[in-house]
């Protein structure tokens, strides 16, 4: 008998989890049940999925429920995941509602999958740009401590879900029609522009994206690592960059620079791509359905300090893929 599977959200990365798992059957899968807001019916790779309204119940005799709805109060994860694990499953959530909870791991298989043992039940995913960061960073951390970071991002907006790239579209249509831009999501126009300020601001100075690269930074690697982040809305549709600046605690000698890079290279999920007098160098395009972060431009600036540009698919290995990646894991 396989694996009963429930996925809550038919969003973005809601859609994207159940075509992984399609694709990736690493454990036998018996029924995937989808939970949403609205009942409907969606086709996924040709196969029509009955979306059921998210309800208790629903999460009966499910090994694991993957969850992909929206954040915060009317979220479905503080309604349902707490009330899921309590019915059996493995909850893993892609939200930020538990990221911060110290009882819940917060994991990326290739970082911290130690961090997994003795869990209770729920399982954080973190943020799409922390993963993208820490796929980067995490090998190099081992080899050199890391003692600062600055990171500016350049964030698709896929990143805020469908409405995201409804909101885009809708805004280039306007362009080509010549009428007025629509606005609901973004705080001024995406189209044609770019937007230094992702979710809300916590105080004059820092974003809760921003905070959130931060604080789970530091909760994955464990180190109280100062990240100085600014990020940045870019208009399009898919993939995640961002350009980091690390300072590390021991001197990057030219061996050890090598060593670096060749870490990098040996890396599980991590393309170094780095060729740029001849084109080649990360791009969001270049990333997306992809399950591998890509990292070029890399650049020694002082002793201590490295550059580099890093672009991965925030849907894919920056939420879904992740989450299933946990699941595998766990099997
Ligand atoms: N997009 C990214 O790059 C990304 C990356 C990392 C993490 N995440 C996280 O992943 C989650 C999903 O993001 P997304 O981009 O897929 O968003 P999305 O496209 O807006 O989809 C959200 C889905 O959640 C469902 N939902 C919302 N509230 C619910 C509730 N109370 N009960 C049941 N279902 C509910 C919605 O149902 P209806 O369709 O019925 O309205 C919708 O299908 C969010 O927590 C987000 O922060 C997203």
């Amino acid at each position: 008998m396989g694996t009963r599977i429930v996925v809550v959200g038919a969003g973005m990365v809601g859609t994207e989890m159940v075509e992984i798992l399609r694709k990736r059957p690493r454990f036998a899968i018996e029924e995937i049940t989808i939970l949403a807001r609205t009942e409907r019916r969606m086709v996924i790779d040709d196969e029509i999925y009955a979306v059921e309204v998210a309800r208790p119940e629903g999460f009966d005799g499910a090994k694991f429920a993957f969850f992909a709805g929206t954040e915060g109060e009317a979220g479905a994860s503080k309604e349902f995941a707490k009330e899921a694990v309590r019915r059996g499953c493995i909850v893993i959530d892609n939200g930020s509602d538990f990221r911060m909870d110290p009882d819940v791991p917060l994991i990326i298989p290739e970082v911290n999958p130690k961090a997994l043992k003795g869990h209770c039940g729920l399982i954080a995913s973190p943020n799409c740009s922390t993963i993208i960061m820490l796929m980067a960073l995490a090998p190099l951390h081992r080899i050199n401590p890391i003692a600062k970071v600055y990171v500016t991002t350049l964030q698709a907006v896929s990143g805020s879900g469908t409405d995201g790239i409804r909101e885009l579209e809708a805004q280039q249509r306007a362009i080509l029609q010549g009428s007025l831009f629509e606005r609901e999501i973004y705080p001024h126009p995406i189209f044609g522009n770019v937007i230094p300020a992702i979710g809300s601001f916590v105080d004059n100075e820092h974003s809760s994206e921003e905070l959130k690269m931060l604080y789970e930074t530091q909760k994955i690697l464990g180190r109280k690592i100062p990240v100085y982040a600014t990020c940045v809305r870019v208009p399009i549709m898919n993939g995640h960059s961002m350009n980091i600046v690390v300072e590390f605690q021991n001197k990057i000698h030219d061996h050890i620079f090598k060593k670096m890079c060749d870490t990098l290279v040996r890396s599980p999920g991590v393309i170094v791509y780095d060729e740029p007098d001849k084109g080649l160098y990360p791009l969001p395009l270049l990333a997306t359905g992809k399950d591998e972060v890509f990292v070029g431009r890399i650049r020694q600036r002082d002793l201590y300090t490295l550059e580099m540009f890093v672009s991965g698919d925030n849907i894919l290995k920056g939420a879904a893929l992740n989450a299933v990646q946990i699941a595998e894991l766990l099997f």
